[in-house]
């Protein structure tokens, strides 16, 4: 049997990127009250938020994608020993040529960077009407709101996508975006009721 605390100190050990414990909460207390019951999630790594998601109630589906195969196998590990395989879902491909059908309470953006808007774009039709998209990462610790923490031209790089992924969604006609300055930057989408 694993254990959260068991995952999260293997991904702190092997360095694998996972969600900060402020962020999970949020979004774990989002899919609570608002009664979230089929979450699409695009960036597995090992399984940690995604276990974490379904923990909250017995109805909780996720469906999560993951690229590297290394990663893909640690998750299957992990969702298996904790006795979810029957309500994660978890593909071993590239979200960016993915073929998901469905309809998802939340789409939850944790994937690479760089393609937060294309991500946003393919999979936002899968999200219901009165659904939810997530994005994680989008202060970047720190640095979109202060480039000079960083002298790495492709953290610039990437730091200047996430601004211009920021402001996508702030002109985006569609959905109407709330930040929230929680764990590594988070932030809300929700559809903008039609006229
Ligand atoms: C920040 S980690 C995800 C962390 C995970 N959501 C958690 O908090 O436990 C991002 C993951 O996205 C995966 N990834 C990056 N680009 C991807 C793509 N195009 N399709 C699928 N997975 C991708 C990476 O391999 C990496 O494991």
């Amino acid at each position: 049997m694993a254990t959260l605390d068991e995952i999260k100190t293997y991904a702190i050990e092997h360095h694998v990127p996972i969600m900060q414990d402020a962020g999970i909460s949020f979004i774990c207390d989002y899919i609570k009250e608002h009664k979230i019951k089929k979450v699409l999630e695009i960036g597995s790594a090992i399984g940690y938020s995604a276990i974490n998601f379904a923990l909250v109630s017995e109805d909780v589906l996720v469906t999560t994608l993951e690229r590297d195969v290394n990663m893909y196998e640690e998750a299957c590990k992990n969702i298996h020993l904790m006795h979810l395989d029957e309500r994660i879902q978890i593909l071993n491909v590239d979200a960016k040529e993915a073929q998901i059908s469905g309809e998802y309470d939340l789409l939850f953006i944790d994937a690479a960077k760089s393609q937060y808007r294309f991500f946003f774009e393919k999979y936002a039709p899968l999200v219901s009407l009165d659904g939810v998209i997530i994005t994680d990462n989008l202060s970047f610790h720190g640095m979109v709101k202060n480039p000079n923490l960083t002298n790495n031209r492709n953290t610039r790089q990437l730091v200047n996508k996430i601004r211009l992924y920021i402001e996508f969604l702030k002109n985006n006609p569609d959905f109407d975006t709330t930040f929230y300055a929680l764990g590594d930057g988070i932030s809300v989408s929700k559809r903008k009721p039609k006229n």
